[in-house]
């Protein structure tokens, strides 16, 4: 069948899904049975020239996209609102989501899995890490295993620009150019480097693991922007390697979070975790201590793992639809 596909937002990860649909319509096809077309896609500026399939349908006004009907929506928007009002009134449709917003699905992320009936896929892997798949990992790989600790490098700019700080010597200032000019940061990039980017992957992975976040004012959270050269010369001094680190521990249903940057030295196993990647490692009662790493933002690495979402999504409705009797 043909699946209707809307795309909220075409910036960075935008532009990214729209390209892999187009460059990937046969195999996508191939894996879920379905012909996906892009019937939509919204943004603020329409006089923005855009590197868009000419023909695509360009609004901004989400009830225009409704009214063209999608059975999926790809969110690749900024901020709370109008995410997740959008995402509500798409849901209540019974049209399938997949978001890599993590500021509107730290706070709304329950709320959104709530209110979906079971026929609706909710795909977020793009929140956390982008490309890599830890909520994959965590929610279908290792349902059965207790994690008691995640210690993980989650925000990709500040792994950047401490890469380029320590390893090239390059000023914080040109290293953040160079991660907005690459599509890592966020167009307004304060979240990255005070650290709130990591904090809100980190309140997804706590909802995710222990059905629920920490109050969010008790978590200590610190970004990278207040370290000077000295900091990162100190470190170089004792061999070690400053960065930026999110843990979450559970003990006996509580839970402690924390976000900051960390001097590590070469034996801890985020030492060598460079440029735009994030890791994950988990410390779990049956299989042990499990690190997972890859490129933790960008638009094809982000765009991969939302498409991911919606091959699974479709996959799962492909298996629920009735069998034609012969
Ligand atoms: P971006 O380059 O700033 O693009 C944002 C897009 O959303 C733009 O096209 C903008 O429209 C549109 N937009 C924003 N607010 C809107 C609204 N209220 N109504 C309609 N359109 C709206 O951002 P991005 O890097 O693609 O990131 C998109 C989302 O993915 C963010 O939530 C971000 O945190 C998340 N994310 C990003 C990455 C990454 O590596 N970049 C990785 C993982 C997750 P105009 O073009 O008209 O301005
Ligand atoms: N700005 C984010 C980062 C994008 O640098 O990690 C990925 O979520």
């Amino acid at each position: 069948m043909t699946i209707r596909a809307a795309i909220l937002g075409f910036g960075t990860v935008g532009e990214g899904i729209h390209d892999i649909l187009l460059e990937k319509h046969q195999e996508l096809e191939k894996l879920t049975g379905d012909h996906i077309e892009i019937c939509g896609v919204l943004v603020q500026d329409l006089k923005k020239k855009r590197p868009i399939k000419e023909d695509t349908f360009l609004t901004n006004q989400f009830e225009d996209i409704l009214s063209v009907q999608p059975d999926i929506i790809f969110e690749a928007t900024v901020g709370e609102e109008p995410s997740f009002t959008y995402l509500s009134k798409a849901i209540a449709q019974g049209i399938h989501v997949v978001t890599a917003n993590k500021v509107m699905f730290a706070a709304y992320g329950p709320s959104l899995l709530a209110q979906a009936h079971s026929y609706v896929g909710i795909g977020y892997e793009a929140t956390t890490a982008a490309g890599t798949p830890v909520i994959g990992l965590l929610s279908k790989l290792m349902q059965a295993s207790q994690i008691t600790k995640v210690e993980a490098i989650l925000n990709g700019t500040s792994n950047y620009i401490l890469t380029a700080m320590q390893s090239e010597g390059k000023p914080f200032s040109t290293a953040l150019k160079e991660a907005q000019e690459k599509g890592y940061a966020e167009a307004d990039p304060t979240n990255d480097i005070e650290g709130h980017d990591a904090f809100y992957k980190l309140m997804i992975l706590s909802q995710l693991l222990y059905n629920k976040q920490p109050d969010w004012n008790t978590v200590p959270r610190e970004g990278i922007a207040g370290l000077q050269k000295e900091n990162i010369e100190e470190a170089k001094r004792k061999g070690e390697k400053i960065r930026h680190v999110a843990t979450l521990t559970y003990n006996r249903g509580e839970i402690q979070a924390s976000v900051r940057p960390v001097s590590f030295p070469s034996s801890h196993g985020l030492y060598s975790i460079e440029g735009v990647d994030n890791a994950i490692t988990v410390e779990s009662d049956i299989a042990g201590s499990i690190t997972l790493r890859g490129p933790g933002a960008g638009k094809s690495s982000t765009a991969s793992a939302m498409i991911e979402d919606a091959v699974q999504i479709l996959q799962n409705q492909a298996a629920k639809r009735p069998q034609l009797s012969h």
